[in-house]
């Protein structure tokens, strides 16, 4: 059976990347999580005090970054990997969060990343998410997907997600924090959060994570037979 990319775009928080991986894994695809990469870059600039301002900064910054993701069969989840050090953990925490919109602005920091990223799908059998995935990085993909969900509920699902690691968010912040991601992210030159006209939407607030899995893995399932 032909094998298909299928691209899922949205808001922040509203599920996509646990929804591609759980697709990714029904269908023995392979899953990459595009925000990971530009949390990376965010976690590496934070570390290096990189001035974002500076190009030139940027531009030599960017070549000294290497990312790559490894599956651990442990966790059963992939991991990502800065300059092959393991930094999962690290760039999800309040730290980069609060920075990485600034950061996947940059128009030099994307031009990196979208050209990985359409390497690792040029073997077709991906699902990856992210903003620009449909509309820049596979403006061919099979099947497009544009998830939201209400804001209040991707903050209070982000603070479950944070409290089982250990970190007491409230409520207010993250709800800032969403608000202002979706703001830059939406607004921004290079590679915008946007709905393209063939994607289909699917709106989480009220349903059940593994309807919001079957639903995708219904429209894929079309498309795989098409
Ligand atoms: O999906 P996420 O919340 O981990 O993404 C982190 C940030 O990276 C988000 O604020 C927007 C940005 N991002 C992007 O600009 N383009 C992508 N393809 C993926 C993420």
């Amino acid at each position: 059976m032909s094998k298909i990319n299928i691209a899922i775009d949205g808001h922040s928080g509203c599920g996509k990347s646990s929804t591609a991986k759980a697709v990714a894994k029904a269908l023995g695809y392979k899953f990459i999580d595009t925000g990971a990469m530009y949390r990376a870059i965010t976690l590496y600039f934070l570390e290096h005090d990189i001035d974002i301002t500076d190009e030139q900064a940027v531009k030599a910054a960017l070549e000294n970054i290497s990312i790559d993701f490894q599956h651990n069969p442990e966790s059963q989840k992939n991991e990502t990997f800065l300059n092959e050090q393991n930094v999962e953990e690290e760039i999800r925490g309040m730290r980069v969060t609060h920075k990485v919109s600034n950061v996947a602005a940059l128009k030099q920091v994307r031009v990196a990343m979208v050209a990985q990223q359409q390497a690792m799908g040029k073997e077709k059998g991906v699902v990856m998410d992210g903003r620009d995935i449909g509309s820049v990085v596979f403006p061919d993909a099979e099947l497009k997907v544009f998830m939201t969900a209400s804001t209040e509920v991707r903050a209070k699902r982000r603070q479950l997600e944070l409290r089982e690691k250990g970190q007491e968010v409230a409520l207010d912040e993250i709800i800032k924090n969403l608000e202002e991601r979706d703001r830059i992210d939406s607004t921004r030159e290079e590679g915008p959060l946007l709905k393209v006209a063939d994607a289909v939407a699917v709106d989480t607030s009220e349903m059940k994570f593994e309807d919001q899995v079957q639903k995708v893995l219904n429209l894929a399932q079309q498309k795989i037979e098409a």
